[in-house]
């Protein structure tokens, strides 16, 4: 079985459309893979109830309590490994994952460490992309999975969605009408990537 590790901070709304998409596609099955772990850095992130509530194992590594950025990413990789046959092709996806990983954390997955970002990269990496989108006049917007490479917000491009912008929208509107992409082109990408490996 090809394990699916989730990386969350929040919500954890792309998480649960992938565990989803994954019962009602049943991947278990047709691409022998299944969400096996959802890992969040914060203890009160939302979406570790909806996890629970499927049965998947959760945990919490809370960044807050490693002195370095280096010393996180270690303990991090040791419990993603728990569930990590390495013979196998598993795949890291972050989903809302709200912490820069280390090159050494990124290599150590290398083609197998997914991401979602909430703008049409290369536009607009890191925080507040929606509001740069307005702030630009930009008629359209998206959201992008891409590979993980060292770079933040970088690494060749998997699949994309657009969404218009409309007069008066507001950051909050915007950034609904991409999420609602997101979880259609997140667990997609996901499920092609798992059928070529
Ligand atoms: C999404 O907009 C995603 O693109 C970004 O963080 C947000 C996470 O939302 N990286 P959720 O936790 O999946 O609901």
């Amino acid at each position: 079985m090809k394990n699916i590790v989730i990386l969350i901070s929040g919500g954890g709304s792309n998480m649960a459309a992938i565990v989803k998409t994954a019962q009602r596609e049943a991947w278990a099955d047709k691409l022998g893979a299944r969400v096996a772990a959802v890992i969040s850095n914060k203890a009160n992130a939302a979406g570790l109830v909806f996890a629970r509530e499927q049965g998947i194992a959760t945990e919490v590594l809370d960044h807050k309590a490693f002195a370095s950025r280096e010393a996180f990413d270690a303990a991090l990789a040791l419990l993603v490994d728990r569930f990590d046959a390495p013979e196998q092709p598993a795949l890291v996806v972050l989903a809302g994952f709200m912490r820069i990983l280390t090159p050494g954390f990124v290599a150590r997955y290398a083609g197998r460490l997914l991401n979602i970002h909430p703008s049409l990269l290369p536009a607009f990496p890191g925080l507040h992309t929606q509001q740069q989108a307005i702030d630009a006049g930009c008629k359209v917007a998206g959201a992008t999975v891409h590979q993980v490479t060292a770079e933040l917000d970088h690494g060749p491009i998997l699949a994309q969605a657009v969404v218009p912008v409309l007069p008066g929208d507001t950051v909050e509107m915007l950034a609904a009408r991409v999420l609602t992409q997101e979880h259609i082109i997140y667990p997609r990408a996901i499920a092609e990537l798992l059928q070529k490996k």
